[in-house]
Order: structure tokens, then sequence, then C-alpha cells
């Protein structure tokens, strides 16, 4: 029996999340992108771990298109019906693994795409390879997915939680009342528009708008003359926020108000021609915000501003909260940390960088209803279940069956390790 270094076996399974894995492939087959879903655990971490085990020779990965199925190595090359069986009877009790089983074969059943089957198929979709471009492509596929799930989840002022949340963030009763309820999902993290100083006339864009909530606020205040441009990549939330947009016209759009579907690290807007960059709770969750930055700037006429609300790190995530993927999607794993912030703005030109800590609470969500973290509003009875299984979207299945080995953000303070931040930039004269 080859099992490789013996050394190499043990330290392979001496780790927690390479047991799970190795527990969920004792039954058979399974694609990555089931095995990211199961554990909750962004892509590269859970293809850093599976590359471990095939180095070890416990296990073998099968390339299927673009995606790779990973199995257990049988005899007389792999792991020994002995240690097989010993696996099998350590595992079977332990929660983490039993939950883990569970939710697998929620997946398994909930699936109406990229179906799980051992036939190669030329129709699967992509599997992203774990260059830099591809694992960007992998996050905002991630984000996209998620907050489709927000603009579709029925979430509103209405609800008391998700109006109280807001409130914590920095609005108030009058201004939620003055624009449609949907607009709020309590997926801020500030409130830009009280601190951007914007003027009748002004031009505006809301980096990541969602609903529309800081460009309706914001179109008070520039009026008929000033326009608010909203940005957003997930097509559902600007459809929600076009809705929106009726209800806040009484019947008609105004306008002075109007939404795109973009990236804002490719903001459709002409050169110097925006007074004002506004962005809540959205550039943590933007890949390259170094991109983002440099796009903002460049929309920015001279002596614009940049007033934007979001989350950045006080200090290092531990490796099991940065690798999560609902912390990603909750607006906090993706977050750079103050120095990072300031010195990327810096570099795109920006001028007088200012970041604040607001000192607003980032565990209010969880202590209102659910347990997610950052811009991941709580959940509400009102939310409804779309898993994409095909988008990368683990959160879901987190969503569905909280374990404690998938909500490792259950117990975790936020507060000690992010804040809320007010960032204030110029684009010089
Ligand atoms: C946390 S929500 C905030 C929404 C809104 N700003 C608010 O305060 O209600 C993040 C929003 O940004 C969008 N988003 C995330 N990453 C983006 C990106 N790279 N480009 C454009 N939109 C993005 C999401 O679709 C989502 O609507």
């Amino acid at each position: 029996m080859a099992l490789g270094p013996i050394n190499t076996v043990f330290r392979a399974l001496s780790d927690p999340t390479r047991l799970r894995l190795l527990h969920l492939l004792l039954d058979g087959e399974i694609c990555v992108c089931d095995l990211c879903a199961v554990l909750g655990v962004l892509q590269p971490s859970i293809s850093r771990h599976l590359a471990y085990l095939v180095r070890s020779d416990l296990v073998t990965a099968r390339p299927v298109g673009k995606w790779k199925y990973y199995a257990i190595i049988d005899e007389p090359d792999g792991l020994g019906s002995d240690l097989i069986s010993c696996l099998r009877s350590c595992l079977a009790d332990v929660d983490v693994c039993q939950a883990d089983r569970t939710r697998l074969e929620g997946i398994l059943k909930r699936r109406d795409c990229c179906r799980h089957s051992n036939t190669p198929s030329s129709n699967q979709p992509a599997m992203m390879e774990t260059t830099e471009m591809n694992t960007h492509k992998k996050i905002v596929e991630t984000v996209r997915s998620r907050y489709a799930e927000f603009a579709t989840s029925g979430r509103s002022s209405q609800n008391e939680t998700v109006h109280s949340v807001a409130e914590g963030f920095g609005y108030d009763a009058e201004q939620l009342a003055s624009i449609p309820a949907e607009a709020n999902m309590a997926l801020s993290c500030g409130n830009p528009v009280a601190q951007a100083n914007l003027q009748p006339g002004e031009v505006v864009v809301d980096l990541g708008c969602g609903g529309g909530l800081d460009v309706f606020l914001a179109a008070k205040k520039v009026g008929a003359d000033g326009k608010v441009i909203g940005i957003d990549m997930t097509a559902e939330m600007i459809d929600l926020a076009r809705g929106n947009a009726v209800k806040f016209g009484q019947g008609a759009a105004p306008g002075n108000v109007e939404f795109h579907l973009a990236t804002i690290d490719q903001i459709p807007l002409a050169d110097a021609s925006v007074d004002c960059v506004i962005s809540n709770c959205v550039i943590n969750l933007a890949p390259d915000k170094k991109a983002v930055f440099r796009d903002a700037f460049r929309v920015l006429k001279p002596g614009g501003r940049f007033v934007v609300s979001d989350i950045a790190l006080k200090k290092p995530l531990p490796p099991e909260v940065k690798d999560d993927v609902a912390a990603y999607t909750g607006c906090l794993a993706g977050a750079t940390t103050l120095t990072v912030y300031e010195k990327e703005l810096i570099e795109a030109g920006f001028a007088d960088v200012q970041i604040m800590d607001s000192q607003a609470d980032l565990n209010a969500y969880r202590r209102t209803e659910g347990s997610s973290c950052g811009c991941s509003a709580p959940k509400t009875s009102t939310d409804k279940s779309s898993p994409n299984c095909c988008s990368g979207d683990n959160t879901q299945a987190a969503d569905d069956s909280p374990t404690k080995s998938s909500n490792v953000l259950d117990d975790f303070d936020v507060n000690v390790f992010a804040a809320s931040v007010s960032v204030l930039a110029m684009r010089p004269e």
C-alpha cells in the first residue's frame, strides 16, 4: 500500500477541514463546487486542502470539463480499507461531519443545474482556476448571487429589524419614511449622504446602489437640476431599484435618478463628469479595490468628493473567518485594513484622505435576528431561498442549515476585528 511519506499522511489527517473533506468523500466522488458549498468556504481555500490530500496520495482528482471531481483513492494505491473504515467510524459521530452530510444531501437534492454526475459533460460551467483573475471572477459571481437573493427577498423598512439596523447605521425614521420601504434592506454600514454636503444641481454616482436607498436620499438633495446615478452589478438589484424609482416618483421614475447595471471598477460614465462619488458598504466586496479607486477618481471632476461608508479591518481576521464565504458576502472577509485603504486611495490620486471609525456596532445584525455579519443583514421571515449552485454561492447552504461547522461567525465579535468607517477624499483641483 503506497501511502506516500507517512508524515505527510498524518499531517494531512491533522487538519479539521481536510478530515471533513475526507469524510464527505468516503461515500464517493464529489465535485469541488459541492465541497465548497457544504463547507461554506471559498474555493481557493478548499482547492488548497484538496491539493494537499492529492499530494498525500489520499485522494484523486478527475477533471470533468473544467471542473474537478475528487474521490478517495481505493486500494492498492490509496488509504487501504483499514484506514478507510477507521475514518468512517471515527468521523461518523462527529456533529460537524453529520451536519456536512445532511447539507450535501440537501444541496444535491435542491440542485437543478450543474448536476453532480460522474458523466463528463461539455456543458459543465467552467471551474475557476486559481489565477488571480479567475478568483476575482468567482468572488464577483458569489457576491452577485448573494445580493440577487437579497434583492428578491422582499425585505424592507416595514420589517422592524431591518428598520432598526438601518437606524443603527445612521438613518433616521424620517429619512427612511421619505423613500420606498423596499430601498432599504439593512445592507448599509453608514449614511454617506448625511456626510456628502450635496448641493442642488450636483451630479452624484452611488457605487453599489442596491435598492436605491442612498440614490433617493441624494436625489432629494441635488433636486431636479441635479442627477444621481446608481451603479450595481446585480441585475435583480437594478430591477428592484428601478421599481423603487417609480414608487419614489409616485407613478413615474423622476428624471434626476437613473440606474445602470455595471461593476464599480468599470463605471459607465465619462471622465470628470461627477461632483461626488458615494458608496455604502460595497467597496469591501470588490476584489480589485485599486481598480475601483482608480475609476472613481477618473469619473470625478477636479475638486470632486469621494464620500464612502464601508467596512475596514482593524486587525487581520482569523483564517477560518477570512476563508468563509458568508463572511465575504457579509462585507467582512473582503475588507482591507485601514492602512491599506488609505494607501490605495492615495495611490489612485486622491488627496485629503480621512478615514474615521464611526463606532457603529457591527454585531448589530446578529443581536437582532439570524447570525450573519457585516452588511449581510439578518434573515427575516420574508426571505426566500433561491440556491444557484453554478454561481459558486455557498452561502445558501450555510443559511439553510446552520451548524457549528458552517457558521464560524456565530460567536465571532466583529467589532474586535473590523470597523464601520466613513471615508472622505478629494480629487485635487
Ligand atoms: C451590501 S449591499 C449595499 C447596497 C446599498 N449600498 C445599500 O446601502 O443598501 C452591496 C451592493 O453592492 C453590489 N455590488 C457588490 N460588489 C459590486 C461590484 N463589484 N460592482 C457593482 N456592484 C457591486 C451588490 O450587488 C449589492 O447590491
